[in-house]
């Protein structure tokens, strides 16, 4: 079930999206947020950087993040490792033991996708903030991944590399594998909140409220889960 709120620009939706995380912070002893990189909820980090600031301790939290690139260090720039650390972690009091992030440069990505998936089953996700790719994939699961998927390694998407190339020298520096939690450990959170602005994520907005639960559109899937709220700006929600 969809709670669907539209937002006039970015700087609302990130205020709205940081409305619902802080109430399952408030809400929960020990918060387990599923955090999510991109563009997409840099807002919502900032907002709960100046929450943090005011005073509010995250010190409780345990976070899971999606995914990671396989073959990059995870102090290249351009790792998920460095980009949750500069746009949230280096602000805030969550522990170092309690942040949990794929590990892309294991000798053993199968082995670090079972340990993964082994520590995330041990904790109930109270809130996973998610993004959306064009493509409609969620982590990094691209179309055609199962429903049933666990965290796994995956090829990512021609339109992927394409779409992540900005952060990039070139298009031959995107690496072409990354980890990422599977569809099931991501809808097996409690609560779902969905971040999309810009008419580029229109088509895949339109697609996982409105069109068939298919494979071919991963994020159509959430259309069975029961707590999740979409918050978009007018660009993303033009389609509905
Ligand atoms: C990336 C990430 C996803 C993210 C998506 C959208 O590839 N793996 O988790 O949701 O792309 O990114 P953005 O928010 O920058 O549009």
């Amino acid at each position: 079930m969809f709670n669907i709120i539209i937002c006039k620009n970015y700087e609302e939706v990130s205020a709205e999206a940081f409305k619902v995380l802080k109430e399952v912070v408030v809400k929960n002893e020990t918060p387990v947020l599923g955090l999510a990189t991109g563009s997409s909820p840099i807002g919502l980090y900032k907002n709960i950087q100046a929450d943090h600031k005011k005073g509010y301790s995250y010190s409780k939290c345990i976070t899971f993040n999606l995914d990671e690139y396989i073959g990059i260090d995870k102090n290249h720039e351009q790792s998920y490792w460095t980009f949750m650390h500069e746009n949230l972690f280096n602000h805030l009091d969550v522990k170092e033991e309690n942040i949990n992030i794929p590990d892309g440069n294991s000798d053993n990505p199968k082995q670090a996708c079972l340990d993964y998936e082994e520590k995330l089953n041990k904790y109930e996700v109270d809130l996973q903030v998610l993004g959306i790719g064009s493509n409609g994939h969620i982590g990094f699961n691209e179309p055609g991944t199962a429903f049933d998927s666990k965290t796994q390694i995956v090829e990512l998407d021609e339109q992927t590399r394409k779409d992540n190339a900005r952060f990039f020298d070139s298009i031959d520096d995107v690496p072409t594998h990354s980890i990422t939690m599977g569809i099931e450990s991501i809808t097996r959170a409690k609560k779902i909140v969905v971040i999309a602005t810009g008419e580029n994520k229109a088509d895949a907005v339109y697609g996982m409220i409105k069109g068939p639960v298919t494979t071919d559109l991963p994020a159509s899937i959430l259309q069975r889960h029961d707590n999740v709220v979409v918050i978009l700006d007018n660009d993303a929600a033009s389609k509905l």
